[in-house]
């Protein structure tokens, strides 16, 4: 007998009447999208991508109803796969989960397998999920920089919108792998938060507005950048000779200004970073965040805030003000 419920809580985004509108309501199983595994979902990460497609603020989903939530982790209700037998904690993110599939804003989530993996071994599933998609992502970044030559004592590396969730991963992660990381923010009343996940440095984000010259004081072996605009024009103008930027998010602007000399003058690389990464590159990098890079949890567990999936569209008005700090998860009640 299936111990799938039959009617469970799910926040689903329709679209009526030509706007985008988002509530939690009764839903079930025949409701979700297709899939072979059925998830009693645990946690769900809430992103800024979540929040600007539940608030119909950007055109992510293009289906409608869909449940989003780019990543969840729960355990295996139902299931077709060896792999993953009954009771199974898995982990699931990218594959357009929460926009093209239903995703974790739900009690109950079906997804293909080929979705799914096993939690690394070292990593409890709370820990996996406040690592999410912006641990991940931060990991992608310190890759990348790792795979062009880049070590700890090469310089300083900077992180911007450094209070979201992808700043606090990237600073954790990078000092965690022995780098200094200068933190860049507006709220400078977060420098002690910033300072106790491990930046060495912090500077307020408006620096970035006070000077226009083509090239800056040269501060920074490498940068992540979730803030596009000017925060991204004036970190390529403030590299290394040979510094590299990952460009990561766009939580200010999608554009920004820049002239050619950071890359002539400077040899500067700029590169995207996107977190829906191939399997061995995910299996990799989940190893080592549940290996060398793991962070202190101790301390980057007091700027996690738990919530429960009905405030979830309060808290995402406020995310998308650039009103919020630190990394917030939806926690789902235990079921008897
Ligand atoms: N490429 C990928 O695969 C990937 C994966 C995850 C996230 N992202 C993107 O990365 C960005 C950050 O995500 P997140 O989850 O960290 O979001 P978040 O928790 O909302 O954090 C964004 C941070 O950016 C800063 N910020 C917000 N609005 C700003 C503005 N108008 N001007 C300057 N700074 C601003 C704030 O930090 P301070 O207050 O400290 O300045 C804020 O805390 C988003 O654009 C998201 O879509 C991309």
């Amino acid at each position: 007998m299936s111990c799938v419920p039959a009617v469970f809580q799910a926040l689903r985004t329709r679209s009526e009447a030509g706007r985008t509108v988002s509530r939690v309501e009764r839903t079930s199983p025949e409701e979700l999208s297709g899939g072979d595994l059925v998830l009693r979902a645990r946690y769900a990460g809430v992103n800024y991508k979540d929040c600007l497609a539940i608030c119909g603020r950007a055109k992510i989903i293009t289906e409608f109803p869909r449940i989003a939530g780019i990543e969840v982790v729960g355990e295996v209700l139902e299931s077709s796969r060896a792999l993953f037998p009954l009771g199974t904690e898995v982990l699931v993110h990218g594959f357009q989960t929460g926009i093209d599939f239903d995703g974790g804003f739900s009690e109950i989530v079906r997804v293909p397998a080929e979705h799914a993996q096993l939690l690394p071994s070292g990593l409890t599933a709370f820990e996996a999920a406040v690592l999410g998609v912006p641990g991940f992502t931060a990991a992608m970044a310190l890759e990348r920089f790792e795979q062009c030559g880049l070590e700890p004592d090469s310089g300083l590396v900077a992180v911007s919108g450094a209070s979201g969730a992808v700043g606090l991963m990237s600073i954790a992660i990078l000092s965690k792998a022995g780098y200094r990381v200068a933190a860049l923010t507006r709220r400078m009343d977060q420098e002690p938060i910033l300072r106790q996940v491990g930046a060495v440095e912090v500077i307020e984000t408006r620096i970035t507005l006070e000077s226009q010259r083509p090239l800056e004081k040269a501060r920074f072996a490498a940068a992540i950048d979730n803030v596009g605009g000017p925060v991204l024009s004036w970190l390529l103008r403030s590299m290394h000779d040979e510094g590299y930027v990952a460009s990561v998010g766009n939580a200010g602007s999608n554009s920004y200004e820049g002239s050619v000399l950071p890359f002539i003058m400077r040899r500067v690389q700029l590169f995207g970073v996107e977190a829906n990464a191939l399997w061995p590159q995910r299996v990799r990098l989940w190893d080592r965040l549940a290996g060398d890079l793991k962070p202190d949890f101790t301390t980057l567990m007091s700027h996690v805030h738990r919530m429960r999936l009905e405030d979830v569209m309060e808290h995402a008005a406020l995310q998308l003000q650039g009103a919020t700090s630190g990394r917030t998860i939806v926690t789902f009640p235990e079921v008897s």
